[in-house]
């Protein structure tokens, strides 16, 4: 079978196909199911970050009007431990016990009729807490700190003996401070019991992952156990693990024997779903005076929770693989605080280490008075550096180039101050990206129905950022349908197993497995007209045929063929399926290392009297193989682009030192982009399909947020002279 290529439909930047149900409401999230019978849950949290409760004393909550249940470790029914998960270990369970690790734990569940009733009675219940000094800080001595837990530290040659010989070394530290995944959708959980049988409305990225977790927990078979998420309103990570306000909901429900609701506030979405870390990073790099380096060692220690061994992202792996240097090192470390689980958030670990590392490379082109773009030259690497094997494909010398051609990097004059823009200083920075999107085992059913029309199905779900629309494509292009006659259902954990939507490995994934269900389709139909004496395909194999046109026809007589309707209709059927299945080749077939690479181009103006920061322009080339609707993949490095800006100039998770509460846990106190914050954002992809991914594709979501953090600094730094070693850059480090 071949792909026709008369008409794109793959790459077409086509609107959502679920964006006007979306705006006009039809469209469900989480938060929108109801039963005439629901209850709704409130979370109780901790109000101490060590500790354990002494007692609880609910009397008054429970006779207050309307509630249903006060639940608390004192009264909860035992359950069986949360399974650990492809993605690592479960956060801790709640309502194990009388033991606080975080301030914001969730201590007590209380369920009344209405959700106004259950907050009222919320503040009835009494805790007396013993309270423990917490370990906050990621300095803190008493921190116990983990180690290469994971086995991904690098050592490669001799980095020591290189940076003693070097021409020239550097050596520095970077901060970045933790930062809260703050998806628009409030994270919700609808539990409904029927009999033993239990449905679940979850805010998740992964709907099959919270099925298991809850019939281990409820020890249930995984078949009664249904967990629905046909919209999300946002993920970034936070939807990757099954957290405890889901399980809590789902026992509440039990408990009161009605369907129960449970909504994060915002204020609960800072303690209870996750953020990205704090990190210290050391950088040290050895270099020749023409800029070829001898030498890196990065190490990274951020931070994560006491009691959870899960979330984990690391920092530096990615710098092993980012250039051609014959000594590294790349170490991470894991300090525990008394504080909510940290875990991944969008580009997890390679965008924190992109920061130093790239900071560190802007510093170094001063050093030895080389052009950034050149460094980067200089030290390009074609093999991906750990194996020694080539990449499948990478064009991150055409990302420099298109980048810095779209930007205007030759207008950069590269003195330190040596622009301006009225009584305002411009800078001009890049940094250069190296990532590695996954990839899963995913599954999807493609039927061809009597009336023409095709449908796909997938447990997989759409975060927001397109999953439903590129499916259509994708299916309408390898049948040769149109957008409209595909009808693509996602998010329900009875459809076929996908993974977790996270990793920027969905795209990849799905339509490996769309083009598997399609290729068994084809081989089907064929099948079916095999001995048909009146069908032109009979006794043809798929490589004779293409799909177009509604059906298949041979590829050197096009008008020779059937309609799938035809044939459907001449055998007398209603419809044809077919499962198909994409396994990611495992590490033991030693497949071509495969990454994702883009360059980061920033303008920013400097006022440096007021110290204030503006980011003028940005401008990015990507290389993430085949895109598949030019306009979603745009939209994913635009809100990248945005998280980047966030997280390099705004945003910063405060944990109270006395108490380890988030002190700006509203949208009131944290800051976040506004579109004033935001400049024109330039996106350009760069490249060609890959050669060992279903269809070309890399995945777009993560690699639009790696990056931009370096390149502004690099710019700031252009302007001013002031080196930014510590995100977010405050007012007080411009002055
Ligand atoms: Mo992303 S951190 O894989 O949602």
């Amino acid at each position: 079978m071949t792909i026709a290529t008369r008409e794109r439909i793959i790459g077409d930047p086509v609107d959502r196909i679920d964006g006007a149900s979306k705006v006009t409401g039809t469209a469900r999230y989480p938060s929108d199911f109801t039963f005439p019978d629901l209850a709704h849950a409130v979370l109780m949290q901790s109000t101490i970050a060590n500790g354990t409760i002494r007692g609880i004393d609910a009397a008054d909550a429970e006779a207050a009007p309307g509630v249903l249940a006060v639940i608390t470790h004192e009264n909860a029914p035992a359950l069986t431990e949360a399974p650990i998960a492809p993605l690592g270990p479960p956060p801790p369970f709640p309502l194990r016990d009388n033991r606080i690790v975080h301030h914001g734990q969730h201590v007590a569940v209380v369920v009344a009729r209405t959700r106004e009733q259950a907050r009222a009675a919320r503040h009835l219940v009494q805790i007396d807490y013993e309270e423990a000094s917490p370990i906050l800080r990621i300095d803190d001595p008493r921190a116990p700190v983990l180690l290469d837990r994971w086995g991904l530290d690098v050592d490669r040659g001799d980095v020591t003996g290189a940076l003693a010989s070097a021409e020239v070394v550097y050596d520095e530290t970077f901060t970045t401070a933790a930062v809260t995944n703050n998806p628009m959708g409030l994270f919700a959980t609808v539990a409904r019991w029927e009999g033993d049988r239990l449905t679940v409305h979850d805010a998740s990225q992964d709907p099959m992952w919270v099925r298991t977790t809850l019939a281990t927990v409820f020890d249930l078979p995984e078949v009664d156990v249904r967990v629905l998420v046909p919209y999300l309103g946002g993920g970034f990570g936070a939807g990757l693990r099954t957290w405890p306000h889901v399980i809590l909901t789902a026992l509440a429900a039990r408990v009161v024997g009605r369907p129960v609701k449970l909504v994060l506030t915002r204020p609960q979405m800072f303690s209870s779903v996750g953020h990205r870390p704090e990190t210290v990073q050391g950088v040290r790099l050895g270099a020749t005076r023409k800029g070829r380096l001898v030498a890196v060692d990065h190490a990274s220690t951020s931070t994560m929770g006491a009691l959870d061994d899960g979330g984990v992202n690391l920092v530096t792996p990615v710098t092993a693989n980012a250039y051609s240097c014959p000594n590294v090192a790349t170490h991470d470390r894991r300090a525990r605080l008394h504080i909510p689980s940290p875990q991944w958030m969008r580009g997890p670990g390679p965008t924190e280490g992109n920061f130093a590392l790239e900071s560190a490379l802007d510093e170094l082109s001063y050093r030895t008075g080389i052009d950034p773009i050149e460094l980067r030259l200089r030290n390009y690497t074609e093999v991906h550096p750990g194996s020694g094997l080539p990449w499948s494909s990478k064009a991150l010398r055409e990302c420099y180039r298109v980048g810095a051609e779209r930007f205007g990097w030759a207008r950069r004059t590269p003195g330190i101050g040596s622009m301006r823009d009225g009584s305002r200083l411009v800078g001009y920075g890049m940094a250069g990206v190296t990532f590695t999107p996954g990839q899963a085992p995913c599954q999807a059913t493609v039927s061809i129905h009597r009336d023409g029309s095709a449908h796909v199905r997938s447990a997989a779900t759409d975060l927001g950022t397109g999953t439903y629309t590129i499916a259509t494509q994708v299916t309408a292009k390898l049948l040769g349908l149109d957008l409209d006659e595909v009808h693509v259902e996602l998010g329900d954990s009875d459809l076929p197993p996908a993974p977790y939507s996270g990793g920027s490995g969905m795209a990849t994934s799905l339509s490996g497995a769309i083009q598997d269900a399609v290729g068994k389709l084809v081989q089907a139909f064929l099948d079916l007209v095999a001995d048909d004496d009146s069908s032109p395909l009979r006794g043809r194999s798929p490589h004779d045929v293409t799909t177009t046109n509604r059906g298949l026809h041979v590829i050197d007589a096009p008008s020779t063929g059937q309609t799938y309707v035809d044939m459907l209709a001449e055998h007398g059927l209603r419809e044809m399926t077919a499962h198909g299945e994409r396994n990611p080749p495992g590490s033991g077939a030693s497949p071509p290392p495969s990454g994702s690479f883009a360059a980061w181009f920033a303008e920013v103006r400097v006022d440096v009297d007021l110290g204030l920061l503006r980011v003028a322009r940005l401008v990015s080339a990507v290389d993430a193989g085949r895109i598949l609707n030019q306009k979603l993949a745009r939209s994913q490095i635009i809100g990248g682009a945005v998280m980047g800006i966030g997280m390099t100039m705004l945003e910063e998770t405060v944990f109270d030192p006395e108490t380890g509460r988030v002190t700006n846990a509203t949208f009131g106190d944290y800051l976040i982009p506004a579109h004033a914050d935001v400049p024109d954002i330039d996106v350009v992809f760069v490249g060609a399909p890959d050669p060992v991914r279903p269809l070309g594709i890399k995945g777009v979501g993560e690699i639009g947020v790696v990056g931009v953090s370096a390149a502004i600094a690099n710019a700031a730094y252009h302007a001013t002279g002031r080196r930014i070693r510590s995100l977010p850059i405050t007012v007080e480090q411009l002055l």
